[in-house]
């Protein structure tokens, strides 16, 4: 028997390309292709894209340029282009670069084994339509395709796409209009993780909190959703992942304070502070209205770890809209947040107006940097003398120690001799470093 075809995928962006890479192997898996880690020895090479950060497409130019060599070497590679990239530049990543067999968007990677044939022809494969079909049902299923020992912690996309137009934001034309899976879909693939030995799940979703999948009697909400992950018995925990704050819905606040596998943390962004700013993003709710939200979230569950996204910079920002930011972070105070300067995407509505200089847009960055690294060690310094349930996802560097997350996501090392992956043990949290903290098994 021939030696079965290699499979290289690298993975850029969120954590929706890295689900919808392990989708794609598991897609080509069926089609003979196993794994490797390199790209060296790979019969296909595949980038699964992200479009968000600054000149995304020109930085997958440059590198499908370095498979040059590869494909000199072995004529018989394959190389593709999925995710957002290939969505917003299609045929033009064919056109310039002739090494390119495949371009695939991310709402039809379940037609690869089909373009895939086409390639092994000879031929050329380009696929970016928006389906009505759903491609998650179209997929193999999940059923052993990883047999070995896997992440005790998995996503679950349960949303996709995005109605929302933020004035900054490619992802409504990459990803496409808003779309919610079916309950009963999520359910069992959700069960089908737990079977094997998945504990916790992170339900993932441009807009997450927007979900309403059809279920029972109608459309579900997302609370609803997470009610029904509660009663699979061996699945811990539950997250999800990104939420708009004009979603929040009251049931879904609810139910961080009552649902106990519900982990006690909230990725919430607001990219500004300012309401001129927010106005010009699109973003359709005012400083305070994201405060009073964020009240309502503490009075539910009092410990929660919020984090946030920010821009700064947008077209128009001044001194003040920037001061803003920097008061509603300080009242928020987030215990973690990406932040960003902003750049231009092409296509987009904000893409047409002047940029505020450089130099003063990097300054801000760094000063909204500082204060939530201040924020975020001030919060982990209090987990210190505090017990938290610690999930371990793997071996730590030292003799007898495993790393893992706390159910606010810290990472948290801890001395755990009999320990093993896929533990959720008690810990009572000893020390902050700056990236993590130190903990002891309770009892
Ligand atoms: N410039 C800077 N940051 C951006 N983001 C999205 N588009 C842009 C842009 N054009 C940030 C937003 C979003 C996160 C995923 O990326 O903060 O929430
Ligand atoms: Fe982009 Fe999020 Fe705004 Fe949708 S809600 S347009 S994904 S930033």
């Amino acid at each position: 028997m021939s030696d079965p075809k290699k499979l290289f995928i690298r993975t850029y962006g969120c954590q929706m390309n890295v689900y919808d890479s392990e989708r794609m192997a598991e897609a080509l898996g069926a089609d003979g292709y196993v794994a490797t880690d390199t790209p060296d020895d790979a019969d296909m090479i595949l980038l699964n894209t992200c479009h968000i950060r600054e000149k995304a497409a020109e930085k997958v130019y440059s590198e499908l340029g370095r498979f040059k060599g590869l494909k000199a070497d072995n004529p018989d590679l394959k190389i593709g282009v999925a995710g957002c990239v290939a969505q917003a530049e299609g045929e033009e990543i064919m056109r310039r670069q002739p090494l390119v067999d495949l371009v695939v968007g991310p709402q039809t990677y379940h037609r690869l084994p089909q373009m895939m044939e086409q390639v092994a022809k000879g031929e050329k494969a380009l696929d970016t339509d928006f389906p009505e079909e759903d491609k998650f049902e179209h997929l193999p299923v999940r059923h052993g395709a990883k047999k070995a020992a896997r992440n005790p912690s998995a996503f679950l996309t349960v949303q996709e796409g995005c109605d929302k137009f933020c004035a900054f934001c490619v992802v409504p034309y990459t990803r496409g209009a808003e779309v919610s899976r079916p309950v009963d879909r999520i359910l069992n693939e959700a069960r089908d993780l737990v079977e094997r030995g998945v504990r916790e799940i992170t339900l993932l979703g441009q807009n997450v909190n927007a979900y309403h999948g059809a279920g029972e009697g109608g459309d579900w909400s997302l609370a609803r959703l997470i009610w029904a992950l509660d009663k699979i018995d061996g699945l811990e925990r539950i997250r999800f992942t990104t939420s708009h704050p004009n979603d929040m819905s009251d049931d879904l606040i609810e139910a961080h304070g009552t649902c106990a596998k519900l982990m006690p943390y909230l990725h919430l962004p607001v990219q500004s502070g300012s309401d001129k700013i927010l106005k010009r993003m699109n973003r359709s709710h005012t400083a305070d209205s994201y405060l009073r939200l964020i009240e309502r979230i503490r009075e539910a569950r009092p410990d929660i770890l919020l984090s946030g996204d920010f821009i700064v910079g947008f077209p128009e920002e001044d001194d003040q809209d920037f001061e803003d930011t920097m008061a509603l972070i300080r009242e928020v105070k987030y215990g973690q947040a990406y932040s960003f300067k902003y750049s231009t995407r092409p296509g987009t509505p904000a893409a047409e107006r002047a940029l505020v200089d450089d130099a003063v847009a990097t300054d801000r960055l760094h000063r909204l940097q500082a204060l939530i690294t201040e924020q975020q060690r001030a919060i982990q310094q209090r987990m210190v003398g505090k017990e938290v349930g610690v999930l371990f996802e793997k071996a730590g560097r030292l003799e007898g120690q495993m790393v893992g997350k706390s159910d606010h996501l810290h990472a948290v090392h801890v001395h755990a001799p009999d320990g093993q992956v896929g533990d959720l043990r008690r810990v009572r949290i000893v020390d902050s470093a700056p990236n993590s903290l130190a903990g002891e098994l309770v009892g």
